[in-house]
């Protein structure tokens, strides 16, 4: 598939719409793609107060779909609901949630609910998603957020780190299992944005004014323009990109190293 996408009037489903990331990049496609929003996420009132204010500020259409990624029949839900009220043509698996400390410290069903949104809920959309997209025959396609972490070892972040890993091997095998079909898989790799995530995890503490930090709204563009052009695995921002390249020329156990001192110096400052 080499042909743009074009979401201008095309139904595109965001997850974690909410807040972050995704309700930037749920804000750009209403605003820059004139694009029709499905968006889903556990907080309904502040999907509400999006939908209302997209859909007076660029008139375009918005559902909601409230629901509980880390719950299996929420994700079917999801899907159901998306496929019944719109002819979907872009899907963007965003939601994810991090924890930052010693992965000791991380309780049992916290990890399964990390594990069950930010793998689990994807692998099931995907799943429900690439049969329908290609019936469908509109060159649609899939952005799943993965994140620099998926790329290389994050000490104090192991198990999202490993969730997000998955989300990489996954996409970029899909990527190639689809080639010369009628959709597309990208995976996006952002390192750190300026979101909830870093307040919420502790992770803002060690990085506020760190030069790696990227704002939510230019991440957010370079995502939909990656996604639109069927990129392989956008990387946003050149610090990011100057850190990839470097990073495969040493060995992986050094890389963990480094980034072990970094992230520990971090966690001190929690
Ligand atoms: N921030 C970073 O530094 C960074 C870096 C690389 C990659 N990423 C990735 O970018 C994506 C977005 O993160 P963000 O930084 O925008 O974080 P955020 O501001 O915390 O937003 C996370 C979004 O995911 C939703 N979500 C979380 N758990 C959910 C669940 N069980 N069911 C439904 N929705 C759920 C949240 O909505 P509700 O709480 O309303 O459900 C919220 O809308 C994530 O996949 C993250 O891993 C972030």
């Amino acid at each position: 598939m080499t042909e743009k996408m074009n979401f201008n009037g095309r139904w595109v489903l965001v997850t974690g719409a909410s807040s972050g990331l995704g309700k930037e990049m749920a804000c750009q496609l209403a605003r820059v793609h004139k694009a029709n929003l499905i968006l889903v996420a556990r907080r309904a009132s502040r999907l509400l107060e999006l939908k209302t204010r997209l859909e007076q500020d660029h008139g375009i259409q918005c559902r909601i779909v409230q629901a509980d990624l880390a719950n299996p029949e929420d994700v079917d839900r999801v899907y159901q609901e998306s496929v019944q009220q719109a002819e979907v043509y872009g899907v963007v698996l965003n939601a994810g949630v991090t924890h930052f400390g010693q992965h000791a410290d991380l309780a049992w069903q916290d990890f399964e609910t990390m594990l069950a949104t930010n793998v689990t809920s994807v692998v099931r959309l995907v799943n429900l998603f690439v049969p329908y997209l290609l019936s469908k025959n509109q060159g649609g396609g899939i952005l799943l957020v993965a994140s620099l972490a998926g790329l290389m070892p994050v000490p104090y972040q192991s198990a999202y780190a490993g969730t997000k890993g998955f989300i990489t091997q996954f996409g970029q095998s899909l990527y190639q299992e689809l080639k010369g079909q009628n959709i597309s898989i990208t995976v996006f790799a952002p390192g750190g944005i300026a979101t909830e995530m870093m307040e919420s995890s502790g992770l803002s503490a060690g990085f506020e004014n760190s030069v790696f930090l990227q704002d939510v709204q230019s991440c957010a563009a370079m995502a939909l323009d990656g996604f639109a052009r069927r990129d392989y695995l956008p990387v946003p921002g050149l610090l990011n990109n100057v850190q990839l390249f470097f990073s495969r020329f040493l060995p992986r156990q050094m890389l963990g190293m480094i980034a072990r001192n970094v992230y520990r110096a971090a966690l001190l400052k929690r």
